[in-house]
């Protein structure tokens, strides 16, 4: 029983933003352990290396959460592919370049990161909830961040578009519990990738890493996958609504 509780072998999964950073980490490990893995990135010449790369077991879709079409793209992929998707990794997310004061911060901006953020992530769980609705239920994992629980002295609408994933995630919880559809999230607190290079990259940046994470450091590519294997899996089949903070105790202060 023990061997068989992070199963996710034959599962179908679709990672948004496997492209890069964390999310090509997710398709990655979802693969190692046995789902067949749907990629998604706009980034054409990473989606296919990675699809490619992978081999048996993985689609590669070429696509843009932000977009009803992309959205549909997506889901029609899968379905083509493996007839069913059990496993929704909403991973694709955006943030503005610069870190304005609140009084500057560009509305379109805010508007453009709201629209990745949670418009299409929403829009893709609605697609995907109504598929697994009607094929025996599913879990449904949206990556959040420890800047939807704290604030980030930095960028109102990434910390905005990260609280609501937060609540939306009990919401549907809630509503489709009875359906047997789990939606959990993960906060993660810093992960190299391409969005946190100005702090990974930096000496200023290793040294805030060091002083306000309380065990001392950034967080390495794979330490989200046992957070993301438990709630993607069986193991976490009495888990719903919950949100899994994996952050070196950033915000236990
Ligand atoms: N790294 C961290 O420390 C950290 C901490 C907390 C939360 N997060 C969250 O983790 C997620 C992944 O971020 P990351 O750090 O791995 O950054 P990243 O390397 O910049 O990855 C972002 C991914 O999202 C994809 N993406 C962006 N807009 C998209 C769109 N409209 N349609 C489809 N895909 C889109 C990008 O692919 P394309 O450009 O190819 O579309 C890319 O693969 C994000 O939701 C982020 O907010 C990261």
């Amino acid at each position: 029983m023990l061997n068989s509780l992070f199963d996710v072998q034959g599962r179908t999964a679709i990672v948004t933003g496997a492209s890069s950073g964390l999310g090509r980490t997710f398709a990655r490990g979802l693969h190692a352990a046995g789902a067949n893995v749907v990629v998604v990135g706009r980034r054409q010449s990473l989606i296919d290396a990675l699809a490619g790369d992978l081999g048996e077991g993985a689609v590669g879709v070429v696509a843009d959460v932000a977009t009803t079409s992309g959205r549909e793209q997506i889901l029609e992929a899968a379905l083509d592919r493996w007839s069913t998707v059990s496993i929704l990794v909403n991973n694709a997310g955006t943030t503005v370049d610069t870190r304005p004061d609140a009084r500057d911060e560009d509305l379109d901006e805010f508007a453009r990161v709201i629209q990745v953020n949670l418009t299409g992530l929403f829009g893709l769980t609605q697609l995907v909830g109504r598929h697994m609705a009607s094929n025996g239920g599913g879990s449904i994992v949206n990556i959040g961040s420890i800047y939807g629980i704290v604030a980030s002295t930095g960028g109102a609408s990434y910390v905005a578009s990260k609280g609501a994933v937060h609540s939306l995630t009990k919401e549907l919880a809630v509503q489709w519990g009875g359906v047997g559809i789990r939606v959990n999230a993960i906060a993660p607190g810093w992960f190299p990738s391409d969005m946190t290079k100005h702090v990974f990259d930096t000496p200023g940046g290793q040294r805030m890493l060091e002083r306000q994470v309380p065990l001392g450091r950034g967080g390495r590519e794979d330490e989200l996958l046992g957070a993301l294997l438990f709630l993607c899996s069986d193991a976490s089949s009495y888990c719903t609504g919950h949100l899994l903070v994996v952050d070196g105790g950033y915000t236990a202060r």
